[in-house]
C-alpha cells in the first residue's frame, strides 16, 4: 500500500469552509478538547475502518487534545533548523510517516436552537483527515491555520456522534512548514463544535480608522447578514455596512491600547466587538500609526512551552505578553506562523504592535539552490501557487479584526518567486489598510517595507540614511528608497548574549526611516526532560535520538525555556527603555522615546547611595514630557560625597494592565568620582620554609605562585586567557573563533616562571613568567608585582604580548581557587546581573550580594557566564572565612563552583558538578559577546585585543566572622 494520494497533493486541504474572522459570540459552542481515544502508527498507509461509527477502539490508548503525540509517549520530538528531515523530493514524503488516529464521541446539547453546525480545528500538524459518523468531511492542512467543516447534514441530534481524525506527521504541506523549530505533530490547538443559529453572522470586518488631524474615528463594520453595530461609550448605533465619523475618539496604540467595547448583532447572533481606532500608513519612507512615525522595539515569538511544545495555554500567552511589556518590548513578530487567535486578542488588549506572519517557510530548499529558484522551491513553482495563496487568505481572514495587527507578513525564508507575488496581490486587494512584509523580497517588488535580517549596526545606519547600495532595477530602487525599513530579525540571542544591542538602538532611534527591529527570539525552545537519575534539564536537538538535528540552535532565546528571563532580556529592557534618564550631579534630563504618549503615567524617584547605604530618597515632580521630547529637571542633591551614586528611576505611577504600580521602566545614574584605593605597601617580605610571605600573601618561593592568603589555601593560581566558549564563538558562527583559539592552545596554557626577584628593602616580590600555549609561539610575558601591608597584599600585573597575535583573546586575567566554603559573594560595582563590554546597559552601580550558585546562569548549552563588571570590591564569605579583593580601580569578576574547563566540556547544566572549590577569575577584561551565532560579531570597540594589560588587585583578610 502506498501513502494516500492527498498527502502528495500540492494542496491537501479539501472540504473545508472559506476562511472567516475569529469571533466571540453568544452562539452556542461546545469544546471538544479533552481526552480522545488514540492509536499511533509509524506509517500512513493504514485502513480507514477506524472512522466508522461502530469500530471497536477498545484496545486503543488515549491522548489529550490539544497536544503533540511526541510529548505524550508516541514517537519523539526532532529538531532541525532549515533541513527537511527527509529526502527533498516535493511533493513526496517518506513512507515512514508517523500517523495518529483520534476518536471521540459527543452529543449535541439538547437546548441548541441552531440551524447549522460547524466543526472547527484551530490547528492540526500537519494534516488531518476528518470523519463524522463514518462520513468523510475532508482534510485539513496549514498546521497553524484554522479549518472549519459544515457538519449540519452529518451530525445527529439526540445521539452520540463519532468524530474520527487521522493526523499525519508528514504531507506535501510539510514542504511549506519548514520553520526553525521542533517537528511536533497532532491536534495541537482547540477543537470546537459551533452552533450556528438562523441569521448568524458568517463573517464580519471592523474597519476602524483614526484621523489624527481631526481626532475622528471612522467606523464601518461589514457583515454578511443584516446586523447592527453598537458602541455604547461612543453612542454608536448604526447598521452594519454604514460608515460613521465619530468625533473625539481615543485612538488605539500599543502604548495606549484603548478598546471600545460593543456588539454586532444580527437576528441570530451577537458578536462581541472590541474596537481600536487606528490607521497605519507609510509616508515619506516612514512607518506611521495615527499619523506619527512609530518605532517598533520588537521581538520574534514562537508558540513554545517547555512541557507542551506548541500547545500554549491562555495563561502562557498572557505570561508571554506581560513578559514582553514588562521588558519594554512594544512589538512582536509572530514568527513564522499565526499564533492562536486568543494571543492577538491579548495583544489588542494589552498593547503590542504585531506583524502577523503567514504559516510559510521553505528554508530547506536553501541548501539545495533556492536563490536560483530551482529544485521546485514552492515560492516559484506554479503548482504550489494555490496552496500559498490559500495560506495568506486564511491568515488575513482570521485575524483581520485585530487592531494590534499593523502588518501582514507573507512568511519567512522562502526565497523569491511569483507565488509570493500572488499572495501579496491577494492580500493587498483584500486589505489595503495594512502594509505587507516579507524579508526575502529584497527588491521590495511585492511588499511595502524593506526588510532584512541580521544586518550589522553599520549597515543599519546606511539604510537608515537611505544610502544603501542601489537595487539593479532603477524603478524598484526608487520605490524601495521610499519605503520604511524593518529589521525583522537581529541580535540572535543564542546562549550568552546578545551584545551590541545599545548600538543598534542608537541607530533605530536616530533615523525616521527605520520602523524598528525584532530581536531573535523571545524563548529558548528546550523541552523539559530528565537525566537517567531524574534531574531535570531542557533538551535540545540530539537529545531525543534524532537522525538529523541542529543541536542547541533551538535554544536562542532572551528567556530560558521555562520562561525565566535570561540576562539578554534584562539588557534588552534597558536598551528598549521608553524614557532615557541622563543624570548629572545637579540635573536629570528626561527624554521621552514614546511615539504616541507623554510621561504622565510615570513617577520619578531620586536615590543617593554610598557603598550600599542609602543617603536619601525622594520623589521628584517631572511635568509630563511629550512624545520624542526632552526636559531637564534640576536635582537638589547637596554635598555629594566621593563615590556617592545618584540613581533616578522612572516607574509606573499607578497599576497598569501589564504591571503593578512601582514597576520600573528606566533608570539613569551618576557617580561622584572617587580616588582609587592605594596599593598595600610597607610590609617586609619574609622568607619561610619554601615560601615568600608578603603581608597575608604566601607565595611558593620557586614558582612565585600564590599558595595561600593567611590561612586560606589557594590553588590553581595563575594568569588566565580562556573562557568556556559561548555560542557566538563556535565554529558555526558568522565570526568563529573557537577553532583558532584552540589551535593556538588558549585552552591549555602553560606558565613558566622565569624569575622570582625579592626586594626586601622595598618589600616587593616580582615574579616574571611566560604564559605560553603548546605548539604555539604566541605568548605573553607576565610580570606580577607583590607588595603588602600587614593585612593586605596588592598584586599588580603587567602583561605584554609576544608574537604576531591575529585574533582577540577570550579573556585576560587571573584565576585562583579557594576553599568551597567561601560560597557567598558581596560586591561593589555593576550588578546585580552579569555584564560584558557590549552588554552593559542592564547593570547599575551599587552593592550587591548573591550566593555562588546564584551567580551561575544556566544556559541550556553551558558556556561562559556570570561575569560581574566594574567590580571595585568583592567579598567572599562562608565557613567562617572571608576574603576581600579590591580592584584598582575595578576588575571583572567571575565566581563559580567548577572550573572553566568543566563548564566548557558540559553539554547540559546537569553535567556540571561542584568540585569542592570556589573558582575566582579577576579579569582585566573579557571579549565582547556580539551575536555571531547568527549575525555580526562583537563590535570592534568591544573586542579584547591581545595588547598590553596593566592592572592591580588587593587581597585582604577581613578577619573571621
Ligand atoms: C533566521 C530564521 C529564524 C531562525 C534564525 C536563527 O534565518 O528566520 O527562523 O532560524 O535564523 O535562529
Amino acid at each position: 500500500m502506498t501513502s494516500p494520494a492527498y498527502l502528495t497533493d500540492f494542496l491537501p486541504r479539501r472540504g473545508t469552509l472559506p476562511a472567516r474572522s475569529w469571533a466571540r459570540s453568544d452562539a452556542p459552542e461546545l469544546s471538544l478538547n479533552g481526552e480522545w481515544a488514540f492509536r499511533y502508527a509509524e506509517r500512513a498507509d493504514l485502513p480507514d475502518d477506524f472512522a466508522s461509527a461502530d469500530f471497536d477502539a477498545a484496545g486503543w490508548g488515549t491522548i489529550p487534545v490539544p497536544a503533540h503525540w511526541q510529548l505524550n509517549g508516541h514517537g519523539a520530538p526532532a529538531y532541525t533548523n532549515r533541513r527537511y528531515p527527509f529526502p527533498v523530493d516535493p511533493p513526496h514524503i517518506p513512507d515512514e510517516n508517523p500517523t495518529g488516529d483520534y476518536r471521540r464521541t459527543f452529543a449535541v446539547p439538547a437546548d441548541w436552537a441552531v440551524e447549522r453546525m460547524l466543526l472547527r480545528f484551530d490547528g492540526i500538524d500537519s494534516v488531518g483527515r476528518v470523519w463524522l459518523n463514518g462520513v468523510e468531511l475532508g482534510v485539513t492542512s496549514g498546521s497553524r491555520l484554522a479549518s472549519e467543516f459544515d457538519i449540519t447534514d452529518v451530525v445527529r441530534r439526540g445521539e452520540e456522534n463519532v468524530l474520527a481524525v487521522r493526523v499525519h506527521q508528514w504531507s506535501s504541506a510539510t514542504y511549506l512548514e519548514d520553520q526553525d523549530m521542533w517537528w511536533l505533530s497532532g491536534i495541537f490547538r482547540d477543537v470546537t463544535l459551533l452552533g450556528r443559529p438562523a441569521a448568524a453572522i458568517g463573517d464580519h470586518w471592523v474597519h476602524a480608522d483614526y484621523d489624527h488631524r481631526s481626532g475622528e474615528g471612522i467606523l464601518r463594520v461589514e457583515a454578511d447578514v443584516p446586523a447592527r453595530v453598537t458602541l455604547p461609550a461612543l453612542g454608536v448605533d448604526i447598521a452594519a455596512g454604514e460608515e460613521l465619523s465619530i468625533p473625539g475618539v481615543r485612538p488605539w496604540s500599543a502604548e495606549d491600547p484603548w478598546l471600545y467595547d460593543g456588539e454586532l448583532a444580527s437576528d441570530g447572533e451577537r458578536i462581541r466587538l472590541r474596537v481600536g481606532f487606528r490607521t497605519v500608513s507609510i509616508a515619506e519612507s516612514e512607518f506611521r500609526v495615527n499619523g506619527v512615525r512609530t518605532l517598533m522595539r520588537g521581538v520574534n515569538r514562537h508558540d513554545i512551552d517547555t512541557d507542551t511544545g506548541r500547545v500554549v495555554s491562555e495563561e502562557r500567552m498572557r505570561h508571554d505578553i506581560l513578559l514582553m511589556k514588562q521588558h519594554n518590548i512594544n512589538a512582536v513578530r509572530t514568527s513564522h506562523y499565526p499564533p492562536q487567535a486568543r494571543f492577538l486578542e491579548l495583544c489588542d488588549e494589552l498593547g503590542l504592535w504585531v506583524i502577523d506572519e503567514c504559516d510559510l517557510e521553505t528554508h530547506g530548499f536553501y541548501p539545495i539552490d533556492w536563490f536560483h529558484e530551482l529544485a521546485g522551491n514552492p515560492a516559484k513553482d506554479p503548482r504550489w501557487r494555490e496552496a500559498l495563496v490559500d495560506r495568506m487568505q486564511r491568515l488575513v481572514e482570521r485575524d483581520k479584526n485585530s487592531p494590534s495587527v499593523v502588518m501582514w507578513s507573507l512568511g519567512n525564508e522562502c526565497g523569491a518567486g511569483e507565488n509570493l507575488g500572488a499572495m501579496a496581490q491577494w492580500a493587498r486587494d483584500r486589505d489595503p489598510s495594512r502594509p505587507l512584509h516579507y524579508e526575502r523580497d529584497w527588491s521590495t517588488e511585492y511588499v511595502d517595507v524593506y526588510s532584512r535580517m541580521y544586518t550589522t549596526q553599520a549597515e543599519l545606519e546606511v539604510i537608515g540614511r537611505g544610502e544603501e547600495e542601489p537595487w539593479p532595477d532603477a524603478d524598484l530602487d526608487r520605490e524601495r528608497r521610499a519605503k520604511p525599513f524593518v529589521l525583522c530579525e537581529y541580535a540572535h540571542s543564542m546562549g550568552n548574549g546578545p551584545g551590541g544591542l545599545a548600538e543598534y538602538q542608537e541607530v533605530f532611534e536616530k533615523h525616521p526611516r527605520l520602523a524598528g527591529g525584532f530581536v531573535w527570539e523571545l524563548y529558548d525552545h528546550g523541552l523539559r526532560t530528565r537525566t537517567e537519575d531524574g534531574r531535570e534539564f531542557f533538551g535540545y536537538g540530539g537529545d531525543f535520538g534524532e537522525e538529523l538535528h541542529d543541536a542547541n540552535f533551538v535554544a536562542d532565546g532572551l528567556a530560558f525555556s521555562d520562561g525565566t528571563p535570561a540576562p539578554g532580556l534584562l539588557e534588552l529592557k534597558a536598551v528598549y527603555a521608553p524614557v532615557v534618564l541622563d543624570v548629572t550631579a545637579d540635573a536629570v534630563t528626561v527624554t521621552n522615546r514614546y511615539d504616541h504618549g507623554d510621561t504622565a503615567h510615570l513617577a520619578f524617584t531620586v536615590r543617593v547611595e554610598l557603598d550600599g547605604v542609602e543617603l536619601s530618597s525622594e520623589r521628584i515632580q517631572v511635568a509630563p514630557v511629550g512624545p520624542r521630547r526632552s526636559v531637564s529637571v534640576p536635582l537638589a542633591v547637596a554635598d555629594l560625597p566621593e563615590g556617592a551614586v545618584i540613581t533616578v528611576s522612572a516607574a509606573l505611577a499607578a497599576d497598569a494592565a501589564w504591571a503593578p504600580a512601582g514597576h520600573e521602566l528606566a533608570w539613569g545614574q551618576f557617580e561622584q568620582p572617587r580616588a582609587s584605593a592605594p596599593y598595600a605597601q610597607g610590609a617586609p617580605v619574609i622568607r619561610t620554609d619554601g615560601e615568600l610571605v608578603v603581608g597575608p600573601a604566601r607565595l611558593d618561593a620557586r614558582s612565585g605562585r600564590l599558595v595561600g592568603l593567611g590561612d586560606l589555601p589557594v590553588s590553581g593560581f595563575g594568569p588566565d586567557v580562556w573562557r568556556a566558549v559561548i555560542d557566538n564563538d563556535r565554529p558555526f558562527s558568522w565570526a568563529p573563533k573557537e577553532q583558532r583559539w584552540r589551535q593556538i592552545g588558549l585552552d591549555h596554557a602553560h606558565v613558566r616562571t622565569d624569575g622570582v626577584a625579592v626586594s626586601e628593602a622595598d618589600g616587593e616580590v616580582v615574579v616574571t613568567s611566560h604564559l605560553g600555549f603548546p605548539g604555539s609561539d604566541l605568548a605573553y610575558r607576565v610580570e606580577q608585582r607583590w607588595t603588602a601591608s600587614p593585612d593586605a597584599a596588592t598584586l599588580r600585573i603587567v602583561a605584554e604580548p609576544i608574537g604576531a597575535w591575529d585574533i582577540e583573546l577570550p579573556r585576560f586575567g587571573l584565576r585562583l581557587a579557594l576553599p568551597g566554603e567561601l560560597d557567598h559573594v558581596e560586591w561593589d560595582g555593576y550588578g546585580p546581573g552579569e555584564a560584558y563590554s557590549d552588554s552593559r546597559s542592564a547593570v547599575r552601580l551599587g552593592r550587591w550580594s548573591a550566593s555562588v550558585d546564584e551567580l551561575q546562569t544556566p544556559y541550556a548549552f553551558p558556556q561562559e557566564n556570570g561575569n560581574r563588571a566594574g567590580v571595585r570590591r568583592v567579598l567572599l564569605t562562608g565557613g567562617g572565612a572571608a576574603l576581600e579583593v579590591t580592584g584598582h580601580p575595578a576588575v571583572d569578576a567571575t565566581v563559580r563552583p567548577w572550573t572553566t574547563e568543566a563548564l566548557d566540556a558540559a553539554a547540559h547544566p546537569t553535567d556540571l558538578v561542584r568540585d569542592g572549590l570556589t573558582w575566582l577569575n579577576l579579569d582585566a577584561g573579557q571579549n565582547g559577546l556580539g551575536s555571531a551565532s547568527c549575525g555580526p560579531a562583537a563590535l570592534p570597540s568591544a573586542r579584547l585585543l591581545p595588547g598590553r594589560f596593566d592592572y592591580a588587585v588587593t587581597f585582604r583578610l577581613p578577619g573571621r566572622d
